[in-house]
């Protein structure tokens, strides 16, 4: 019943062999690159964008999380697995539905839904999150359109367990994201948007300053253990060189605008970091 997926029926073609694991190299040297940069200065947007400083040219934030989101993690992703993909099983099925899932929320329904402070983003923001969601997304399509998979995958521990933490990782992440769009309420609207942050209670938040971040780690670890793949590691690390720094970036700026925020609270992983 657990045999491991075999390497060798992945991409088998030598061209595709270099694309896909010359993109897993350089996926995991940007993840490398990230958490260094995000280390020592967290991209400049919603609490860490500096007030009144002009960094470049800006377009509305709605449109720009969709162009950074939407485009690569369903388009990109439908356009690469259908025209290139091999493998037709369930399985690659479930794997394309359930990260189309988490972009039809992360790339339309939460640009739409959100209450951004500053109504617009730098464009650089938007290219920095663009560029790295194509080539990753590329992979995850590339990996999902010729992986093979035993016929009974489904009662692999990989992906009971992988698909399991996908669920509760997305639970968490949309929870969380909810609950911080509704310490914005539309009557705190002034001529410039929605204003003023304050401090989240209530389920994770009372252990961690960003269950968002946390939540969506979660789900790409399980993502990463469920498809077994270097694909989803490499997304995964990408991910996690993101929100580690950001987290410990977001606790200190909490700290340092609320007297009162809770000491116990932890970044990103509860009662640990
Ligand atoms: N996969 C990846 O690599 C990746 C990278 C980044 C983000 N994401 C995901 O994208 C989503 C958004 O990320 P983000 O970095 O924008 O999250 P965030 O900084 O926590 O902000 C999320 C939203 O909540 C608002 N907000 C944050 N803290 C608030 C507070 N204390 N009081 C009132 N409103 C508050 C923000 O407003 P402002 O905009 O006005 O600050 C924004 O509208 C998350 O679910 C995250 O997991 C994924």
């Amino acid at each position: 019943m657990f045999k491991p997926v075999p390497y060798d029926l992945y991409v088998t073609e030598s061209d595709r062999f270099w694309v896909h694991y010359g993109l897993v190299i350089l996926g995991f040297a940007l993840a490398v690159i990230t958490a260094i940069v995000q280390w020592c200065k967290p991209a400049p947007y919603g609490k860490h964008e500096p007030n009144g400083a002009s960094l470049g040219p800006v377009i509305p934030q709605r449109i720009g999380h969709m162009m950074s989101d939407a485009i690569p993690g369903i388009g990109l992703l439908l356009l690469v697995f259908f025209l290139y993909g091999t493998e037709r099983s369930w399985t690659n099925y479930t794997f394309l539905a359930l990260f189309i899932v988490h972009y039809i929320n992360r790339g339309i329904i939460h640009p739409l839904t959100m209450r951004y402070s500053n109504p617009n983003v730098l464009l650089a923001i938007t290219l920095g999150g663009f560029i790295p969601n194509c080539l990753y997304h590329f992979l995850q399509a590339d990996f999902l359109g010729s992986a093979k998979y035993t016929p009974h995958y489904y009662y692999d521990p990989r992906f009971i367990i992988g698909i399991s933490m996908f669920v509760i990782g997305i639970v968490i992440n949309k929870w969380a994201d909810l609950k911080m769009r509704s310490l914005r309420k539309k009557k705190d609207k002034d001529e410039n948007g929605l204003t003023g942050y304050s401090i989240p209670f209530g389920g994770l938040f009372e252990v961690i300053s960003c269950p968002n971040y946390f939540g969506e780690l979660v789900e790409w670890l399980g993502w990463s253990i469920a498809t077994w793949s270097l694909a989803g590691l490499v997304w995964c690390l990408f991910a996690a060189a993101t929100f580690v720094p950001r987290s410990w970036h977001n606790h200190q700026w909490y700290k340092a605008q609320f007297e009162n925020y809770p000491p116990k609270r932890r970044a990103l992983l509860p009662f640990i970091y």
